[in-house]
């Protein structure tokens, strides 16, 4: 299986692999206990929910609280604290960054290091839970994790084994987020969704699928929010399947420009990663977008088989911009690329790093191209805000 383990689409061959089980519905954090029956298990929560009834029933044998991004430094103290016995599993109720500290935290377990590259789980590793409180990141499903090195690099690490073997998704957690943890979310997932739906070769149908059927549903709550109105459970319930969906999709490509500018930016500014990727959402959409009509198209026809009084791609766009106002994140963001004045071409020695792009974006990038559209990125939140814009 090893060959299969290193494949990626290609234009004629096409595969897709999720690990995860997903068990959703409400009060389905409950049924966390029954699940497990009586397993010894490493709890890794978010601080806030580190009583959460969820991990009622639990046979807990180690306690991880998790209060911002994951460090190393951190993920080198805990693995310290780590009990004697091996737990059967480890479970992670919180936002991507909970569920991410546990991955690491599973792969010590499983292999003794956490910087495994595509490695499969070895016979006899824990399982791994996570209880996702956001929905967005789509880690409860992915086969990535993210730390942060001692110098603040975020490194990105990637292995199936650390996908979970179950994700419960409890629409509670989302009621309790608000409106401007939950529109964060749904953006990161839609981007998730949307840079697979639109790779060249890696994209395939069997992930088209996952998209469209989440794009309506993200689509509705963006229109919703934008108005300043409130998301029903059911909503959330749809938003918190999408985000599952997004971790699947992206497990199976490599690369999407926007994640791509918007990590490198995040390295240089203090905003966080949905922001980011705003930044550059409307520039890199204006620049491929005459290349995907098609596949534009096949979205439009989906929403308005889903959505009533004319949908489309274009509107959601203005509506994604209409929800980011009303809710203080381009106000944010305009601040935070102001004070910081990020060098364009540190930026864009980052993009550079990444070989799958040029390969796999809608049409061909030249480095002219990626200095022009991250340029227009910035002058459109903050002019005169970055150095370096004119070569
Ligand atoms: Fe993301």
């Amino acid at each position: 299986m090893m060959y299969l383990a290193k494949h990626y689409n290609t234009a004629d061959r096409k595969s897709f692999r999720t690990a995860t089980r997903l068990y959703a519905g409400k009060n389905a954090r409950l049924d966390l206990g029954q699940i497990l029956s009586a397993a010894p298990v490493l709890l890794v929560t978010d601080t806030r929910f580190a009583d959460s009834d969820a991990a009622k029933g639990l046979q807990v044998v180690g306690r991880v609280e998790v209060n911002s991004e994951p460090r190393l430094d951190q993920f080198e103290t805990e693995v310290a604290k780590l009990p004697a016995s091996r737990p059967q599993a480890v479970v992670a109720i919180g936002g991507g960054s909970a569920i991410d500290m546990a991955k690491a935290l599973h792969a010590f377990l499983s292999f003794g290091r956490h910087d495994v590259r595509d490695q499969e789980r070895p016979a006899g590793a824990p399982g791994l839970i996570a209880v996702p409180t956001t929905a967005g990141s789509g880690s409860e499903t992915s086969r990535f994790f993210i730390l942060s090195d001692r110098s603040g690099t975020k490194l990105s690490h990637r292995a199936w084994s650390f996908a979970p073997d179950v994700a419960i998704l409890d629409p509670i957690f989302l009621q309790q987020a608000g409106a401007e943890r939950v529109l964060l979310g749904m953006f990161d997932a839609f981007v998730h969704l949307w840079e697979t739906y639109i790779c060249r070769n890696e994209q395939s149908s069997f992930v088209d699928m996952l998209c469209l059927e989440s794009f309506p549903h993200i689509a509705m709550a963006v229109r919703v929010l934008a108005e300043g109105g409130d998301l029903s459970e059911q909503m959330l319930s749809a938003l918190q399947r999408s985000s599952a969906y997004g971790g699947m999709a992206i497990a199976n490509v490599r690369t999407g420009f926007i994640h791509t500018l918007g990590e490198s930016l995040a390295a240089h500014v203090s905003i966080s990663h949905p922001e980011s990727l705003y930044v550059f959402f409307d520039t890199v959409l204006d620049h491929y977008a005459p290349a995907l009509a098609e596949k534009i198209d096949r979205v439009n026809r989906r929403f308005a088989a889903e959505i009533p009084g004319g949908y489309t791609v274009a509107r959601m766009r203005q509506d994604w911009g209409r929800a980011f106002e009303r809710h203080g994140v381009t106000a944010r963001i305009k601040r935070a690329l102001s004070s910081t004045r990020p060098d364009i071409d540190g930026l864009l020695e980052t993009v550079a790093r990444d070989k799958v792009l040029p390969r796999e974006n809608p049409v061909f990038l030249e480095a002219s191209d990626i200095r022009h559209i991250a340029a227009s990125a910035f002058e459109s939140f903050a002019p005169r805000a970055v150095r370096n814009l004119v070569p």
